[in-house]
């Protein structure tokens, strides 16, 4: 079959480039991180991405979660289509839910590179990529002609479609760029996630101290009451104090969930890859502990008042599982597709679903928050 934009792969083709993926993997170190990024991006809008239809999903899998059904609780986290390009193929990879961005209201190139390296022999990403997008308004325009041409952008990637929107390096007033970018993509996300955590915008983590957020969130409320979902995106490295504050004021504030977590700007003593001590947020296997930590400690404290995404380390169906036990109505995955490619979620579902079969679970939904 034919993708409006090129060639979709048979379910053997897909079935050859998953088992292959290891040595294109190989291949694409040849390349700089970056640059596999781009070609990872390149071949999905080509069409090369596989023909999934998300809601073929086994029903075992299936999560509703802020007004939303996903056909599975695994999403693709923030900052792969940051600029909104290729919802529907990582939709056709599979995915219970895509988010784009981190989008800010001015267009931005990022930091200087290198900002991008992989820790091989961690299983982790350090990035320090800046929030490198096209701008709210290039974007905008994006998933407006998406939904002209498909009626709706939910039909279009036929699973809910979030947006994550940020602050500029340079200029940001946050107290109006939040409430502004909300403005912008009201109509066009099913859930809205901002994003307070990563660690390579200079002062973007101070915004979760509540008397920061406090205003930023009473600012959205204020002009935009009726909003989609609204989420908000932690760093995995705030202390015990400052999440409880942080809860209780989301709570307060009618905030719909949180995002537990994004990258870690810690390193720990038994790190081996070669760029270990390079700045920027670590992803991936190291961060899994630390955020599934943090993720049943916001669990606890909020008392099923919030939607919480697990995120973090997600390699296999085990850990997935692991997350909803600890309190994840959701998951979201980045750094292990970078190491898998495009088989990753694939492998992830059947395993969920072999553990639960065995266990005679009926849906996934039964094991939340049982690890607390
Ligand atoms: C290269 C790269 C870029 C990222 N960019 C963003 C971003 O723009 N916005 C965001 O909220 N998170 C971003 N993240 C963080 C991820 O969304 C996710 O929270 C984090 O990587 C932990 O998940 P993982 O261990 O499965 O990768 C980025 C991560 C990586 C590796």
């Amino acid at each position: 079959m034919k993708s409006t934009i090129g060639y979709r792969l048979s379910e053997i083709e897909q079935e050859a480039i998953a088992i292959f993926y290891p040595w294109i993997f190989k291949g694409f170190q040849c390349f700089k991180p970056e640059t596999g990024h781009e070609l990872a991006i390149t071949s999905l809008l080509l069409g090369l991405c596989g023909g999934h239809k998300p809601w073929q999903d086994d029903p075992v899998l299936r999560v509703n979660a802020m007004g939303l059904s996903f056909p599975n609780p695994v999403g693709i986290a923030a900052g792969f289509d940051k600029n909104a390009l290729v919802i529907s193929p990582l939709a056709r990879l599979g995915f219970g839910a895509v988010e784009v961005g981190t989008v800010t209201p001015r267009p931005q190139i990022g930091n200087p590179k290198p900002r991008l390296f992989r820790l091989i022999e961690d299983g982790a990403i350090i990035n320090r990529m800046g929030f490198n997008n096209d701008g709210i308004n290039r974007i905008v325009a994006r998933l407006e002609r998406m939904r002209a041409s498909k009626g709706s952008l939910k039909t279009t990637a036929n699973i809910p479609v979030g947006v994550n929107i940020g602050i500029n390096k340079v200029g940001a007033d946050p107290e109006k760029d939040y409430p502004f970018l909300v403005g912008k993509v009201q109509d066009y996300a099913d859930y809205i996630v901002l994003n307070l955590s990563s660690p390579n915008t200079p002062g973007l983590r101070d915004l979760q101290h509540p008397s920061r957020l406090r205003g930023i969130l009473a600012a959205i409320k204020d002009q935009y009451p009726h909003h989609p979902p609204l989420l908000v995106k932690l760093a995995p490295d705030l202390e015990d104090k400052e999440v409880e504050g942080i809860v209780e004021t989301v709570i307060d504030a009618g905030v719909t969930g949180l995002i537990l977590t994004n990258t870690t700007i810690t390193r720990s003593d038994d790190l081996q890859g070669a760029f270990r001590y390079e700045p920027g947020g670590l992803s991936g296997r190291p961060v899994r502990q630390k955020s599934t930590e943090m993720l049943a400690r916001v669990a606890r404290l909020s008392k099923n008042q919030l939607t919480l995404i697990g995120c973090g380390g997600i390699e296999t169906g085990a850990d997935v599982i692991d997350k909803i036990m600890h309190g994840a109505d959701f998951t979201q995955v980045y750094s292990a597709l970078i190491y898998e490619g495009p088989g990753l979620v694939r492998r992830i579902k059947k395993e969920i679903v072999e553990i639960l079969n065995r266990e005679g679970i009926q849906n996934i939904v039964q094991l939340k928050g049982v690890a607390l």
